[in-house]
């Protein structure tokens, strides 16, 4: 949590203007390795879609779950490869459209499919395609309802009762079943993770299929504030590496073990750096206004997601942590709920923080996940640069859009 700050990024965002996402490769690295015990890392790269991360990542032996043809192509720019047998990509996703189709069947990337809709369409087009099945058991947990993606009320995955007549449509077209994949949620709570691999070992039983592999999913959570759990990553492993063992005696193989990460690998590497560009009182209450809005990050106003924030002096000193003073800190937009501090529903919560001064920068700390590949141009304003520090040496990884090419798709006609 909280990831540091050091005179080098501000000096970045001397160098590249506010507001900025810097990234620190080094976290990530390190996160890739806490997690070597499964036998396929493979990076959500929703959570952080920049090729650059994603080179990182395939550097580090860590294969990706692509979720629409925009982030296969990323995955494929960032030197991954499709291919029966070998591909380092698997498409997730609830439906297929027409394109996405065609460019799975181009380059073999097997389908991980959310709904029997899917395997029909795919099937139709390409008998043998490789296919995994999301099952959603039934129940689902997650850091807000919006990303609890199990139980009724989650669109995702195929219906656990469904599995039978999903594995029928496998069979009609000779679809080639490489495993069951459950995802139940951002947010690991070890109560529903023993039911999620209970579940997947009772789907295995029943269906009597052969598999090549489990997946256990994203949903390991990272804290963000202090008294946030720590996941205990042996017992997560241990849990999910009993299930396996169930899986694999029963099968008569062994059984490969995926584990599908979006925030654990990012989150914390990565900060936004934005100005303090106007400060008001408005009757009790006190706002600082930056110059990044919901637009740039949204997970506070999408989820009332809750990021440390540090106040840096306009000459890069840290203000400490004295003097405070109950602030809101909003954003440019022109939205009442564009505002960093709230809780899930919208209501505003003041922060304390060192008093800030038009010229200081607000430092958002662990928005290394869903940060910038969240956000938008909404209000027309220009997505912001990306930079990542790879062992001190920073670079930046994507420039700030300009305004000619936030036009471009209307002019160019
Ligand atoms: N696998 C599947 C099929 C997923 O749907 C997701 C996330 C992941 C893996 C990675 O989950 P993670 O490890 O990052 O929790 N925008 C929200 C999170 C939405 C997650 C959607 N699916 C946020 O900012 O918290």
């Amino acid at each position: 949590m909280t990831t540091s700050i050091t005179m080098a990024q501000y000096q970045l965002a001397q160098t590249y203007g506010t507001p900025l996402w810097i990234y620190q490769g080094d976290t990530i690295s390190q996160r890739i390795a806490q997690l070597k015990s499964f036998d396929v890392v493979r990076f959500a790269q929703k959570a952080c879609s920049n090729i650059h991360i994603l080179r990182l990542m395939k550097a580090q032996g860590v294969k990706v779950d692509s979720v629409s043809l925009g982030e296969i192509e990323r995955a494929l720019v960032a030197g991954y490869q499709g291919g029966r047998e070998k591909s380092e990509i698997v498409f997730t996703a609830d439906l297929l459209d027409e394109r996405t189709i065609e460019r799975v069947v181009e380059l073999d990337i097997p389908v991980n499919a959310g709904s029997i809709d899917m395997l029909r369409q795919l099937g139709e087009r390409n008998q043998g395609h490789a296919v995994w099945i999301r099952i959603n058991p039934g129940f689902g947990h997650g850091h807000s309802q919006k990303t609890n993606t199990g139980g009724e009320n989650s669109k995702h995955g195929i219906w656990y009762e469904d599995v039978p007549e999903a594995l029928a449509v496998i069979q009609q077209y000779n679809l080639t079943l490489v495993g069951f994949h459950m995802h139940i949620g951002s947010g690991v709570d070890y109560q529903h993770l023993s039911s999620v691999c209970d579940a997947m070992v009772e789907q295995v039983l029943t269906s009597q299929v052969d598999i090549q592999a489990i997946s256990a999913g994203g949903g390991l959570s990272t804290p963000y504030q202090e008294g946030d759990a720590i996941v205990d990553l042996d017992h997560y492993f241990s849990l999910w590496d009993k299930a396996r063992q169930r899986i694999a005696q029963q099968l008569g193989h062994s059984v490969e073990l995926e584990i599908e990460p979006g925030r654990f690998l990012v989150a914390e590497s990565g900060v936004l750096i934005s100005q303090v560009r106007a400060v008001k009182s408005m009757g009790s209450r006190h706002y600082v206004l930056v110059d990044a809005g919901f637009s740039d990050l949204m997970r506070p106003a999408m989820y009332g997601s809750y990021h440390q924030i540090s106040v840096l002096d306009s000459h890069g000193q840290i203000k400490p942590m004295t003097e405070l003073q109950e602030t809101i800190v909003a954003g440019p937009l022109c939205e009442s709920g564009d505002v960093f501090t709230q809780q899930e529903g919208g209501t505003v919560v003041p922060r304390l923080l060192p008093q800030a001064q038009v010229g200081d920068y607000l430092v958002i700390h662990d928005t290394g996940a869903y940060g910038a590949s969240m956000s938008s141009n909404y209000n027309s304003r220009p997505l912001i640069p990306e930079v990542l520090i790879t062992e001190g040496v920073p670079q930046l990884i994507r420039r700030r859009q300009t305004i000619e090419e936030l036009l471009a798709l209307e002019l160019d006609l």
